[in-house]
C-alpha cells in the first residue's frame, strides 16, 4: 500500500498533535520543530489514547498510567505506575511520514 493520505496539516502548528485513522488503524500526529511525526495512538499498556495525553519536549505522556513514549521514534522512555509501582512498557510502532505540499501521508506498512 505504501505512503496513504492521512491529513492535511490544518490544526498542526508546531508543538501540537491530533489522532487521524487511516486504514482502521488510530495514529497520533505530531508536529515537532516543523517536522512531522507519526506513531499509533494506543498506547502498548492496556490501550489507552494517546491523543488524550500530555506532549511536551517531543514527549507523549499516556493519560491512563503515564508511560511516556518519543513521538519521534516511539520508543518508551517511562514505564507506567500503578498504585506507586512501576512497571515496564513496550516501545510504541511509528510509522514514516511524508509532506507534499500541506497533504500528510502516513506509510503503515514500514
Ligand atoms: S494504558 Fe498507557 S500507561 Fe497504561
Amino acid at each position: 500500500m505504501g505512503f496513504v493520505r492521512a491529513t492535511d496539516t490544518t490544526g498542526l502548528s508546531v508543538g501540537n498533535k491530533k489522532m487521524v485513522v487511516v486504514d482502521g488503524k488510530e495514529i497520533l500526529l505530531t508536529n515537532i520543530d516543523g517536522s512531522y511525526y507519526a506513531i499509533a495512538n494506543r498506547c502498548p499498556h492496556m490501550g489507552g489514547s494517546l491523543v488524550k495525553g500530555i506532549l511536551e519536549d517531543g514527549i507523549i505522556t499516556c493519560p491512563r498510567h503515564g508511560s511516556k513514549f518519543d513521538v519521534k521514534t516511539g520508543r518508551a522512555v517511562g514505564g507506567p505506575t500503578i498504585l506507586f509501582m512501576k512497571f515496564k512498557v513496550k516501545d510504541d510502532r511509528s510509522y514514516p511520514v511524508k509532506l507534499e505540499g500541506s497533504d500528510i501521508f502516513i506509510d503503515l506498512e514500514k
